[in-house]
């Protein structure tokens, strides 16, 4: 089951990263942030447990959506479970108006890459250094919406 995330999915989020390298995962307080700010976390629940979570950044007058994160505990990787999840983020984006879902992922993240590619994201920029350790991103994007005559 894939779901709105509220408060009370706290401890379940910040456990569920909890093997992740520190700077590839939220602590405590980010978490926090993200469950009360402009944002939307979507979590997959599967008897009781939290197996994978997405969160969407909005921003006011854009119509571009941001996918900030999404993460599938490791045992649960490789059964279509990070595509259905994207799915549910881009459903869950359009329905709040947004028309393209951006995302940045590490330009060696072969998985995310394979995961993102699949779903018909493009590259749209790589910016170097991006992340802590000097790794560079590649800026990703998918229209929602078919784009209308002249649109890029
Ligand atoms: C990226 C991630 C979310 C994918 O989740 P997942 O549930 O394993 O992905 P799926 O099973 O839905 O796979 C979807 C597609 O991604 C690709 N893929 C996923 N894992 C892969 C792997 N280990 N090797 C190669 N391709 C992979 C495949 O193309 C797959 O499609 P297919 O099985 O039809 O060929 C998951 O690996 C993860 O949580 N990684 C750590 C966090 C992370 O890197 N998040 C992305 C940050 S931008």
């Amino acid at each position: 089951m894939i779901r709105k995330a509220g408060p009370g999915d706290l401890a379940a989020l910040v456990a569920l990263e909890a093997g992740f390298p520190e700077v590839d995962r939220f602590d405590r307080r980010t978490w926090r942030r993200l469950l009360a700010g402009r944002t939307v976390t979507l979590v997959h629940e599967s008897e009781g447990m939290i197996n994978a979570s997405a969160v969407l950044l909005f921003r006011q007058g854009s119509d571009i959506a941001r996918l900030y994160s999404i993460s599938v505990a490791p045992v649960a990787r490789g059964r279509g479970l990070g595509a259905r999840l994207l799915s549910a983020c881009e459903e869950q984006a359009h329905l709040q108006g947004a028309a393209r879902l951006r995302l940045e992922v590490r330009s060696t993240n072969s998985s995310a890459l394979r995961l993102y590619d699949a779903a018909g994201y493009r590259v749209i920029a790589r910016l170097e250094s991006y992340y802590p350790d000097g790794e560079a991103a590649l800026r990703m994007e998918k229209f929602l919406i078919a784009p209308s005559d002249g649109a890029p």
